[in-house]
């Protein structure tokens, strides 16, 4: 295992750790902020506007995941009805993103179904696209399945994300194309065992160069969300070199990383996405976006002292 994993591994223990949560959740909002647009959908909406005068698109995320009871799916289902309308109604440039296990997938597939199955639904009276995050793996084939479905019912407005980490994802990669289906390509950022997921880091980025490749080549496009300069610069020549056009693919940050990057990608002519969460269910969201990155914790740090 490389330094950079360990880091990952050894970050996001800490931040499992109930007492570390207990107090993160008591004294650190104001540090998360640099994450997370606001506590509102107005507030998000108003950021929307902000980055969209920048040339930067946005996809909508209201934050949740992990609940403990079907009622809560219901609230948060609900709260992407109004989200969806409300982008809408704004006219921003935005799509919507939305975590599986936040509409109930570990608690009652068919119900998660469902609720996935009325915002995508209310999405394409609207003509908009929902994504559904990946989580980790014990879900990748019940999200990869509900995609399925929806695109068999003619719900082709509706798309997921592949985990460059997971060992299975060329397999999943090649079919979900064949299906038609709309794909973001991560690196992935949860703890997963060997047996899973590369633990290299330098085999996740091959398998990401080649998921990747596997889009270009065939001319589908795709979303690459990543902030790596190795990757974007990597893709830029790639696309360049085999005269593929920059609307051919999207690339993809979260809001708070890299934003002068974001815009300069703009400036360049570049589709640019920008991943907006907003919401009071902060916690497992931020902690991952430290694991994924020593300088993400500095930054945090150097913002406590000042
Ligand atoms: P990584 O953290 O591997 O860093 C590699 C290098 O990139 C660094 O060494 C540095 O050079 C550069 N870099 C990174 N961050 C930087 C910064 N802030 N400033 C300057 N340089 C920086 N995961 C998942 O499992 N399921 C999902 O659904 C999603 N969804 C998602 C959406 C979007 C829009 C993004 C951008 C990411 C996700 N992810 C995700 C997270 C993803 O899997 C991954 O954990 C992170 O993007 C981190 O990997 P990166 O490739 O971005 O850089």
């Amino acid at each position: 295992m490389d330094r950079t994993e360990l880091y990952r591994k050894v970050l996001l223990s800490v931040a499992g750790n109930k007492l570390v949560e207990k107090l993160s959740l008591k004294y650190g909002r104001k540090l998360a902020s640099k994450f997370i647009a606001g506590d509102t959908l107005a507030e998000a909406l108003n950021e929307i506007e902000v980055l969209n005068s920048k040339g930067i698109m946005v996809t909508l995320d209201h934050l949740g995941e992990g609940i403990k009871a079907l009622s809560e799916a219901s609230g948060y289902k609900e709260e992407y009805l109004r989200l969806v309308d409300g982008i809408a109604e704004r006219n921003v440039l935005s799509n919507v993103s939305l975590k599986p296990t936040q509409m109930g997938l570990a608690l009652d597939p068919e119900a998660c179904y469902s609720n996935i199955r009325e915002v995508v639904g209310r999405a394409k009276k609207h003509g908009n696209f929902v994504r559904i995050d990946m989580e980790d793996s014990p879900f990748t084939q019940a999200t990869i399945d509900i995609v399925l479905r929806l695109h068999g019912e003619g719900l082709t407005n509706v798309g997921t994300v592949i985990q460059a980490y997971l060992r299975r994802t060329e397999e999943d990669v090649r079919k979900l194309i064949d299906a038609g289906v709309n794909l973001r390509l991560v690196k992935g950022a949860y703890k997963e065992p060997g047996t899973v997921a590369f633990q290299q880091m330098s085999e996740v980025i091959a398998n990401y160069q080649k998921i990747i490749r596997m889009h270009l080549d065939r001319g589908v496009y795709t979303a690459i969300a990543s902030h790596d300069d190795r990757i974007i610069q990597w893709v830029k020549e790639y696309a360049r070199a085999n005269g593929i056009g920059k609307d051919a693919f999207e690339f993809q940050m979260l809001y708070g990383l890299r934003m002068n990057e974001q815009e300069r990608l703009a400036k360049e002519g570049y589709r640019i996405r920008c991943y907006m969460p907003y919401g009071t269910m902060w916690y497992p969201y931020y902690t991952r976006r430290l694991a994924e990155k020593p300088a993400n914790l500095w930054m945090v740090l150097k913002n406590m002292f000042k």
